[in-house]
């Protein structure tokens, strides 16, 4: 495919999840703190006459309707009355239903690509509305900040303003992709209707402080929090030995992302990270991925 236009979509992690309580709607209200990685998918977009064509050079990946940026696209046509094509080849980085939010990051980078390639000249509300259709992660993805509050299903986004630091971190997914919605499902089965689902334990400010203070390391590796970590441990047991593995190799603070499976590690520094990915390589499952990355501070704009 000839592209014209290439895009990079960028993965998350949370540094803080905490579950609120159940809404009408069966989302859960959220209070979450994402940061915006340098480990990315890599889009290419091309213009067609008619129809939307997505290809993939991962195999196991759903290229048809039900993909999040097929969908980001046809919505994308209905709202502007258009009927222009478009051919989009996805390059594969970040694991499937992994937690990082992938395809939530691919669905934004679309609505941003096809703005620009169709000439939409959508504004940033409009984008930011179609997005929150598409998913509670999906507007994150949009906004050109590193570090973000979410609240409501997460789709409510303020970003983190001002110098803010890089953090390095090793992130470890195992080969077993997770459900949110049955991570979720499974969350509310083991509380009870009407139960106060707010647990206590640290609050958000305590992440936040120590993000503008440095970071604070052993600061930031105190406030993380993450409500459906033992649900996710329930279904899938390797997350607590990967943790193990990141805790006894270095890590400072350890932590499961959004639903998992993927948990990271922070450390120190980029040689930091280096040497415990190295050990946990050396020492872990062949089968999990061990990766270190950074925090992505430019926008893929
Ligand atoms: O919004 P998204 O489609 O990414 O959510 C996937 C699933 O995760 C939802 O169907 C829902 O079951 C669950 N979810 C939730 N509360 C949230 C976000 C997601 O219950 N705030």
């Amino acid at each position: 495919m000839t592209s014209v236009l290439h895009l990079q979509a960028p993965a998350k992690l949370n540094l803080y999840l905490r579950i609120l309580g159940r809404r009408p709607d069966g989302y859960h209200e959220l209070e979450t703190l994402f940061e915006r990685i340098d480990l990315a998918d890599e889009l290419a977009f091309a213009p067609q006459p008619h129809g939307i064509t997505l290809t993939c050079d991962e195999p196991s990946l759903e290229c048809g309707p039900e993909n999040l940026i097929v969908k980001a696209a046809s919505v994308l046509q209905r709202t502007c009355g258009i009927t222009q094509g478009a051919a989009i080849h996805v390059r594969k980085r970040v694991p499937i239903a992994g937690g990082l939010g992938g395809g939530s990051s691919d669905a934004a980078t679309t609505l941003i690509g096809l703005n620009r390639l169709w000439n939409l000249q959508m504004p940033p509300d409009r984008l930011h509305q179609l997005a929150a259709e598409l998913g509670s992660d999906v507007p994150f993805f949009l906004q050109p900040e590193a570090f973000a509050i979410g609240r409501g299903r997460g789709e409510l986004c303020e970003p983190l303003i001002g110098a803010l630091p890089e953090l390095w971190q090793v992130l470890v997914a195992p080969p077993v992709p997770l459900s949110t919605k049955s991570v979720y499902e499974g969350f509310d089965r083991s509380h009870r209707t009407g139960e106060d689902l707010t647990e206590p334990g640290v609050s958000i400010s305590m992440c936040l402080h120590a993000l503008r203070n440095g970071p604070d390391l052993s600061g930031l590796a105190t406030g993380l929090r993450n409500d459906l970590q033992p649900e996710a441990i329930r279904r899938c047991p390797v997350i607590e030995e990967i943790g193990d593995s990141l805790r006894r190799h270095g890590c400072v603070g350890v932590l499961l992302s959004g639903s998992g499976p993927s948990v990271f590690g922070l450390c120190a520094d980029e040689a930091h990270a280096q040497q415990v990915a190295d050990r946990i390589r050396a020492t872990g499952s062949s089968s999990w991925k061990v990766l270190v990355v950074k925090t992505m501070s430019h926008g893929h704009q």
